[in-house]
């Protein structure tokens, strides 16, 4: 049996192999060199350069604000850091709504400015022109459904998505339609774990989830909410390995100390 933590790199091909035979898939986000460099070391098997650098890395509200360029730019130091995990790129917000062939543009500028291996986009239906361009110039798109946060002015709060017959019914319409056009998997966030497993057992292609409960193919949480960098931000979905802020925040306070005591540097630590 091929586990994907032996590989020497992680492909769209060995993901499905991994939902084939029940092996979990484990995604997180990276926006610089440094981190990406540690998660591909400890053997992840995908990292998403998501747009939620807009929020971590650059401290908008939202992330509407992020640009083409800006994400070129995470995707670039990350690139530089992996070598065996898939990296996912997520295009920007305005970059592909337009139109099929301003989407393609932005999509193309990704893999060749960044060389990501593969890019994420929200949305189904609404989106499917532009999804199947992209695919036919053999550029592989993870799909992204439920909370879109992208969409956060029309839904107007990040509450649980498809919490009705109405709404749900869509979703998993539109898991399909993005599983027919040639999406190589689908991540599905804040949505009740009934409906996470339903599209997971319905659909072929893997399911990674975001507050989409155990039944599907894998997961994801931003890497600044799991270390605990971020601090007032805490879904229920999220689980916190590390309290990180604090720990920042002692070193630095004892960093400062011994600056001002003139305990730093000491006779080893100069020349
Ligand atoms: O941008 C992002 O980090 C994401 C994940 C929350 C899936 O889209």
């Amino acid at each position: 049996m091929i586990r994907a933590n032996i590989v020497s790199k992680v492909t769209t091909h060995i993901l499905q192999g991994m939902k084939l035979k029940g092996e979990k898939i484990a995604m997180l986000t990276a926006y610089d060199y440094s981190m990406a460099r540690l998660l591909d070391e400890a053997g992840i098997d995908i990292i998403l350069v998501g747009d939620s650098a807009s929020n971590v890395m650059s401290g908008y509200k939202t992330t509407l604000p992020i640009t083409l360029n800006e994400m070129i730019y995470h995707a670039s130091a990350v690139m530089r850091a992996v070598s065996r995990a898939l990296v996912v790129v997520d295009l920007p917000f305005g970059t592909y709504q337009g139109n099929s062939k301003e989407a393609l543009h932005s999509a193309i500028r990704i893999m060749k400015e960044a060389g990501a291996n593969a890019i994420k986009m929200e949305g189904g239906k609404e989106i499917i022109e532009s999804v199947e361009r992209i695919l036919s110039a053999g550029i592989p798109i993870l799909g992204h459904l439920g909370l879109t946060p992208q969409s956060i002015h029309k839904f107007g709060t990040y509450v649980v998505r498809a919490t009705d017959k109405k709404e749900a019914d869509k979703l998993v319409e539109d898991a399909h339609l993005l599983e027919i056009a040639g999406c190589f998997g689908i991540v599905l966030e804040k949505i009740p774990a009934k409906l996470g497993t339903r599209v997971t057992k319905e659909l072929k292609i893997p399911i990674i989830g975001i507050g989409a409960g155990n039944g599907v193919d894998g997961q994801v949480l931003v890497l600044h909410d799991m270390l605990g960098i971020t601090q007032k931000f805490s879904p229920r979905f999220l689980r916190r390995y590390h309290n990180l802020s604090e720990e920042i925040k002692g070193s630095v306070r004892a960093y400062i100390d011994d600056v001002k005591s003139v305990n730093f540097p000491n006779e080893r630590e100069q020349y």
